[in-house]
């Protein structure tokens, strides 16, 4: 069979065709990472580098270095996470990222939970972790070396993760379930710790977690089941989106950080009308919990 020029330009154009196509996904891939990442995942809450007032400093984003520090014995430094070879995770290879990110293991054999909140997102679909990984390759790398962290409580790493797809849209409480669950680590932080070290599922959601983010600064999350009295459950669905996205409780009331609002704004009404849905089929726990003193004083 003689090949013609036709034939060769035909060929090329096929070729053209299908680059094109892999380029759309890959855009596609990165900017689900960008949107999990701007919103419910809100990685940089702990990568990001902060200044001494907690606030980013601009240019830093996932360059780690924020310190996170429990007297339960966490002493630890969140990584340099952008694609710098030397200081951050420009080597790795996407599976060692994924298996850092759903299981808690690094590839020279460290274990990084507590404190990265690895149990959710062990739960994390394939697609999104690999969406999250192709944004992270976009990031500008930073050169920023971050200290070793240092733990005298029990680590442990994940089971290998199952990647399942995330429930459809459509289903709102089951995506709700998986947003806050494998995504956005709510409970992580609203639940407390048991004096192991571990999160106490009987009071899941509880609120009474306290967080320690500096000498004198602490804060103490707060109950988001639905109980009526010392939950949420007396407060409207825009009540509750309110104070996810804009820290605000509904009687007026300023909420500190460190929950990711700023992240949290980002999300689509959908995802948030999901994530309410959620909630309000979680178990309702009687649990009242008293602000800090640090709270009531700068978040009135
Ligand atoms: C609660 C804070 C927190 C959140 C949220 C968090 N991380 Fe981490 N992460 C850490 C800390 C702290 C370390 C370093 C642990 C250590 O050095 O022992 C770490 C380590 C890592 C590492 C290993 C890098 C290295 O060089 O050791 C990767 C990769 C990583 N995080 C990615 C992510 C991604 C992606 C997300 C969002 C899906 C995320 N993290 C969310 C705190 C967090
Ligand atoms: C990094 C930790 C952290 C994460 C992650 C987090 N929160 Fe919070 N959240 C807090 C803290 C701390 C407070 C209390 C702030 C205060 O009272 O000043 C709070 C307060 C709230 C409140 C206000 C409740 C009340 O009674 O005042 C709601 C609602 C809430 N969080 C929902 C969520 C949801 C839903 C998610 C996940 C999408 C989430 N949070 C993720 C730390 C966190």
């Amino acid at each position: 069979m003689k090949t013609t020029v036709a034939m060769l330009l035909a060929v090329a154009a096929a070729g053209m065709m299908s680059g094109g196509q892999a380029m759309a996904q890959d855009q596609a891939l990165i900017d689900r990472g960008k949107y999990l990442m701007d919103g419910p995942v809100a990685c940089g809450n702990c990568h990001n580098t902060r200044a001494q007032d907690m606030s980013f400093v601009p240019g830093k984003e996932f360059a780690g270095g924020f310190h996170l520090f429990d007297p339960i014995g966490i002493d630890a430094y969140a990584a340099n996470i952008t694609p710098d070879p030397d200081t951050g995770i420009g080597t790795w290879t996407d599976e060692e990222i994924i298996t850092a990110i759903r299981e808690g293991k690094t590839p020279d054999g460290r274990i990084i939970f507590p404190p990265m909140p690895v149990p959710s997102y062990n739960g994390m679909s394939d697609d999104d972790v690999k969406a999250i990984v192709a944004y992270l390759r976009t990031v500008p790398a930073v050169h920023n070396e971050v200290p070793e962290s240092k733990y005298t409580i029990p680590q442990q790493a994940m089971p290998p993760a199952k990647g399942a797809p995330a429930p459809s849209p459509s289903d709102k409480v089951a995506y709700g379930g998986y947003i806050v669950n494998a995504l956005a680590h709510c409970f992580e932080c609203h639940t407390p710790f048991t004096p192991e070290g571990m999160p106490d599922m009987t009071k899941l959601g509880a609120g009474g977690f306290e967080i320690v983010l500096g000498p004198d600064v602490t804060v103490m999350t707060a109950n988001i089941t639905p109980h009526p009295g010392t939950g949420i459950g007396s407060w409207s669905d825009d009540d509750i989106k309110k104070a996810i996205t804009d820290a605000v409780r509904p009687d007026g009331t300023k909420l500190a950080p460190p929950m990711p609002y700023a992240n949290f704004h980002n999300m689509t009404a959908e995802d948030l009308d999901a994530v309410v849905a959620y909630l309000r089929t979680v178990p309702p726990i009687d649990n009242k919990v008293e602000r800090t003193e640090f709270q009531k004083k700068a978040f009135p």
